[in-house]
């Protein structure tokens, strides 16, 4: 499985805040065995984020980007938008399930405004800027992330007869 991150960090991109959350992306990714191919930290900008996700989509054609932090209230959180300006097909159960489970630990899980989408073979999820929301969400999401990337990748997963 092909992985991109992004990290969306005004003060991440200049170089002003250490980049923890990726870490634990990264930590987290090799449960499901997958390559890390693409990383880089951006700032908060609507256009930049988009041009990001086209390029992992359409030049690098990985199979899944994770993106964290953007996610929130602040007038400079537009990650949910960028990707909505990217995706082709919403995947609005991958959210709703990261948001319920996490829900639980903290109620302040409903503050993100994360989504899911296809584009092309590519799954894109955002997660929330934190190791904590990461780890929380990751924990949701990824055994169930093999069998759909499959599916959407075309290498697998028949599951219609069961
Ligand atoms: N989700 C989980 N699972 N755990 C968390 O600690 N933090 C919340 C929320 N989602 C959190 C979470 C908080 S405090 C905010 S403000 C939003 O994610 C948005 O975060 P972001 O702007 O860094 O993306």
């Amino acid at each position: 499985m092909k992985v991109g991150i992004l990290t969306m960090s005004d003060k991440g991109s200049r170089g002003e805040r250490e980049d923890k959350s990726s870490e634990e992306i990264i930590e987290k990714i090799k449960q499901i065995q997958g390559q890390v191919e693409y990383y880089k930290i951006i700032p908060d900008d609507f256009d930049v984020i988009k041009e990001e996700l086209f390029y992992c989509c359409d030049m690098l054609e990985l199979d899944l980007v994770l993106t964290t932090g953007g996610t929130g209230f602040s007038p400079r959180d537009n990650t949910p938008e960028a990707t909505m300006a990217v995706v082709q097909k919403q995947v609005p159960g991958i959210p709703e399930a990261m948001r319920m489970k996490s829900f639980s630990k903290t109620p302040k899980a409903m503050l993100s405004r994360a989504v899911a989408g296809i584009r092309g073979d590519t799954l894109i999820i955002n997660l929330p800027g934190s190791p904590k929301g990461v780890r929380e969400c990751l924990e949701v999401v990824l055994p169930v992330l093999p069998h759909g990337i499959d599916i959407l990748t075309g290498r697998g997963g028949e599951c219609g007869g069961k």
